[in-house]
């Protein structure tokens, strides 16, 4: 979690820092801070408890008189209270060296405990802070012994010993006032790319924070340290052997991430979903051919011909992805399951070389998550990524990436990223079925057309807004919501009920409709809301039959229908959305839901595209 900035070049760096720390405020943001050398010796440190646009009145209020290299971080505590203590960047006893950190230092404990007892003084009770004091102890330690009296040799080697001694994961900036031309900036299993310039250059853990001033990106390998001037940078590995890094020119501008008229980007998200679709499927399915995912992605049908298991595994929203992905793969009578990543662990052991893990994320950093491939590969699966981030750890660690194109995605709340997992997975199936011919070919090729023209029942479904507005502002004064579905669309009523919670802070349960009279039917009364998926289905009568089981005990259920089904169900009210076959109706139903949600949440007042207690990427297990 957190965020990570640096900046060397010509530019007013606080600007620069606190504009890039503003676009990565989605990775955490209960505290900030900057710091840069100043040319002439010296720090300049502002930190905040708060945000950045609290950050950025303190920064104007007293500006950097003569602003050289520095750095920047948003916060997503982890170890100690959001305050300004806590807050980064981190000095040592000197306030000389000032360094930043995402991740966890695994062994801080012990480290503090060491330097502590050899005089450094502490002043945060985070993890990051031993780091700093380990950068001190050996700058102080190779400067005595230096003989050149050059202080970037010194600097680097400091700091190469450093990350030497730390344990977990990190990305690293770190600044010294004696060298006040270089930021040094390292990776282990966290983030991190340098943004290169015309005589500047940016670090950051992600591309967001500097696609404002240039789209050439190097991202760094684990184990990869960098030496950032102004005029360059090199990179080594943490033996300190020189190391070749090629950079790559990013297609999203900084514009993408704006939110372009709309209130929150949230509701932008929402509206840029028909096209997060259409790009997620270009070139992939017309026409459907068996070699086209060997062509893009090395992916041999021969794999997908060989595989006996699929395994999706993913957190939160993307694994309501791999929930639908388990139901439409079997469909084409692929054995699917879908696994929650953080209880992946036991599950591994039935993996092995005829299993495909099939990892979902759209930030591809989602610790959870490339921790449960990571077992997966020991058990001997190979691993389909499918993600929305270019360059992602996620990327690096699979056998094939299959990206979703979504652009970037800001709002904490997924959206759009959602429904281009969505559209990944059905590329997936369709080769899948094209493949394995375990369907005649025409119908995996009919399925393909179908899924093609899901782009515009999604701008149809979104022309339902103002009708989803009123309803949403006429729950909002309900504490508890339930969400029901059956088979392909019980994960969108996850999903609903997901996204309502996130972002409204209202209690709400998504289940499947045939378990109601298990057990959960007995919290419906009077009033409370009830929203139903009843679009066309296999499974319409039943599902008719568990709605009138809740509106019988006073439920107000809201179905949500397409032409076909609505005349087949009773329901209090209902939202008509596009009629589209069974297996895509998740595509298209799960709009409503996303707009009654962010309506919700806009009555109740809420912060929607941060709200509390959350982060955008969840890089701690
Ligand atoms: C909910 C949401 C989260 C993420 C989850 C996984 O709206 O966004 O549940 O889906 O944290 O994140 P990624 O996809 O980045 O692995």
């Amino acid at each position: 979690m957190c965020g990570i900035v640096g900046y060397v070049g010509s530019r007013n760096s606080s600007d620069v820092l606190v504009e890039g720390l503003r676009r990565l405020e989605y990775r955490g943001y209960d505290s900030c801070g900057i710091a840069s050398v100043k040319a002439k010796g010296g720090l300049y440190l502002k930190r905040v408890s708060g945000r950045i646009e609290a950050l950025k009145g303190l920064v104007e209020a007293d500006p950097p008189k003569d602003p050289g290299a520095g750095i920047g971080h948003t916060r997503w505590a982890t170890h100690g209270v959001p305050s300004e203590d806590n807050a980064h960047p981190h000095t040592d006893c000197a306030g000389e060296l000032v360094l930043v950190h995402n991740g966890i230092i695994e062994n801080y404990l012990e480290l503090r405990e060491k330097l502590a007892g050899s005089g450094h003084a502490f002043k945060s009770e985070t993890d990051t802070e031993a780091a700093v004091h380990l950068l001190e102890r050996n700058v102080k330690e190779l400067s005595a012994r230096s003989s050149s009296g050059m202080l970037e040799p010194v600097f680097f080697e400091a700091f190469r010993r450093t990350l030497a001694e730390l344990k977990g994961s990190f990305a690293i900036a770190a600044v010294w006032d004696k060298c006040p031309g270089v930021v040094m900036t390292a990776r282990m299993h966290s983030p991190l790319v340098l943004g290169l310039g015309e005589g500047e250059n940016f670090v950051a853990s992600d591309v967001s924070a500097f696609l404002k001033f240039t789209r050439r990106a190097v991202f760094l390998n684990d184990g990869d340290i960098a030496a950032v001037r102004a005029g360059g940078a090199e990179f080594f590995d943490f033996a300190g052997r020189k190391a070749r890094r090629d950079s790559v020119n990013i297609q999203w501008d900084s514009t993408m991430a704006e939110k372009g008229g709309y209130r929150h980007f949230m509701l932008k998200e929402i509206h840029e979903q028909a096209a997060s679709v259409e790009n997620t499927l270009r070139g992939r399915l017309l026409p459907l051919k068996e070699d086209t995912l060997a062509r893009e992605i090395n992916l041999d049908p021969a794999v997908l011909r060989s595989v006996k298991t699929v395994q999706f595994i993913a957190c939160g929203t993307a694994y309501h992805a791999g929930l639908v992905g388990k139901y439409a793969l079997e469909n084409f009578q692929v054995p699917a399951h879908a696994d929650l990543a953080s209880e992946y662990s036991d599950r591994s052991k039935l993996a092995g070389p005829d299993t495909l893990a099939v990892a979902i994320s759209q930030s591809g950093e989602t610790a959870d998550t490339i921790h449960a491939v990571r077992e997966a590969k020991a058990a001997g699966a190979r691993v389909l990524a499918v993600t929305n981030t270019v360059g992602s750890t996620l990327t690096r660690e699979a056998d094939w990436v299959l990206y979703t194109h979504c652009g970037p995605e800001i709002g904490v709340a997924s959206t759009k990223a959602f429904v281009g997992q969505l559209a990944a997975i059905y590329v997936l199936a369709a080769h899948f079925a094209a493949a394995r011919k375990a369907v005649f070919d025409s119908d995996a090729r009919a399925f393909a057309a179908e899924l093609l023209k899901v782009p515009r029942l999604i701008e149809d479904a979104l022309a339902m807004e103002k009708e989803i507005e009123a309803l949403a502002k006429r729950y909002a004064d309900r504490e508890h919501f339930l969400f029901i579905a059956r088979h392909i669309n019980y994960p969108i009523a996850l999903e609903g009920a997901l996204k309502i919670k996130e972002i409204s802070y209202v209690h709400a349960e998504g289940y499947a409709a045939g378990e109601m009279k298990h057990g959960p039917i007995a919290i419906i009364d009077k009033g409370m809301p009830v929203l139903a998926v009843a679009t066309s289905s296999r499974a319409l009568k039943l599902m008719a039959g568990n709605m009138q089981e809740a509106g019988a005990r006073g439920a107000e259920v809201v179905a949500i229908v397409d032409k076909e089904s609505r005349g087949q169900v009773r329901a209090s009210r209902y939202i008509e959305v596009p009629q589209a076959p069974e297996i895509l109706s998740p595509l298209v139903n799960v709009i409503p839901l996303q707009l009654f949600s962010y309506y919700s949440a806009l009555a109740r007042g809420c912060d929607i595209d941060k709200p509390r207690n959350l982060a955008k990427s969840v890089t701690v297990r």
